[in-house]
């Protein structure tokens, strides 16, 4: 197959990293851009260099020459426009959070599956190199068996109003309470056997401050984010015989594992560009491979990740309005 042309759904700030990305990486062809306005889509397409600019999205789904759509809209677009993307045959990788419910998630898997089309949540952090090396060293026992994870990531924003609106599906669960839940999953597995939460609810009626608790087994997470405050970006797996500390758990490059009574080992591997680069070659690779999902971020795993994020909301009562 020849190379893949990919089409981007939007020209928000993460559209624009990934443009950037793609342009950094420089084998990616970037075809086509689609913004609500043509101003946006021309100025975007000006920046990195795409030629076709759609002034709808719709215009973008209907684009012949597009293999496979970047979707970065706000969560609470990501069904409608999957639906559209699929529905018109093309592939797509969706931003993190997949869609506002497990129900949703379920369902466009389902749809991709029926129309032959390849879905994938870009969750970056799951592609991460540096993860492979650390799932090796979990797996060879040697931090023993695994008895706590902890992340932790807060931080704060100009852009707060636009990050906690619910009509947006906002909050910082959907957000950010993603990666840390995520990353929990990818040290324990994606089915917990119980989930615990305490959500701080804002003005708006989405969440700005969780705590959140899952267990595994005898393993227990200890998950904590926020959006309204800075904290170090940080999670850690501890075992019986030792334990792996992992600074900028989302999107690392190094971490070191600590093994009881032994001098402590770095991890590395660096970024070829800045982290963003293996979500996009996985989904070329099974595009390429006619795959309909990936086997690094599966449509299950989605799937289990959003029903944690279900049952932490109902906990909760938080509800998004469209769901009223
Ligand atoms: N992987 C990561 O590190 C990362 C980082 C940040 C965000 N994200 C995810 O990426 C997605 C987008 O986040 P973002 O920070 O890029 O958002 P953003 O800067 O607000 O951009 C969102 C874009 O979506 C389009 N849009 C369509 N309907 C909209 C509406 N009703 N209100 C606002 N915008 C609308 C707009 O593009 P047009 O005007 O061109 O149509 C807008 O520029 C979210 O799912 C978020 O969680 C991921």
């Amino acid at each position: 197959m020849s190379k893949l042309k990919w089409g981007i759904l939007s020209t928000g700030t993460i559209a624009k990293n990934f443009a950037q990305t793609a342009r950094d990486m420089g084998d990616i062809s970037l075809h086509a851009v689609a913004s609500r306005n043509v101003e946006a889509a021309d100025a975007f397409g000006d920046a990195y260099g795409i030629a076709v600019r759609h002034a709808s999205y719709e215009a973008l789904a209907h684009d012949k020459d597009v293999d496979i759509v970047y979707v970065a809209t706000p969560h609470s677009r990501h069904y409608e426009d999957m639906k559209l993307l699929i529905g018109a045959g093309k592939h797509v990788m969706c931003e993190k959070s997949f869609t506002t419910d497990a129900r949703q998630a379920a369902e466009i898997f389902a749809l991709a599956q029926e129309k032959g089309v390849f879905v994938m949540e870009a969750f970056w952090t799951k592609f991460i190199p540096l993860y492979r090396q650390i799932e090796r060293i979990i797996a060879e026992g040697i931090i023993g068996e695994i008895r706590m994870v902890t992340a932790l990531y807060g931080y704060t924003t100009g852009r707060q109003a636009r990050k906690f609106d619910a009509t947006l599906a906002g909050g910082t669960l959907l957000d950010i309470g993603v990666y840390t839940i995520g990353f929990a999953c990818m040290m324990l597995g994606y089915q917990m056997d119980a989930i615990g939460s305490m959500l701080l609810l804002n003005g708006e009626g989405t969440d700005a401050t969780d705590a959140i608790t899952l267990r595994k087994g005898n393993a227990v997470a200890q998950l904590t984010c926020a959006i309204g405050a800075n904290t170090p970006v940080h999670g850690a797996v501890y075992g019986t015989k030792g334990h792996i500390d992992i600074p900028d758990f989302k999107n690392p490059q190094c971490a070191t594992l600590y093994v009881d009574g032994q001098a402590p080992v770095s991890l590395e591997h660096p970024f070829e560009v800045n982290g963003f680069e293996y979500e996009i070659r996985e989904a070329e690779r099974c595009v390429q491979e006619g795959r309909l999902q990936s086997d690094v971020m599966t449509g299950e795993q989605t799937v289990a990740v959003m029903r944690i994020m279900d049952e932490i909301r109902r906990q909760n009562g938080m509800h998004f309005p469209f769901e009223r």
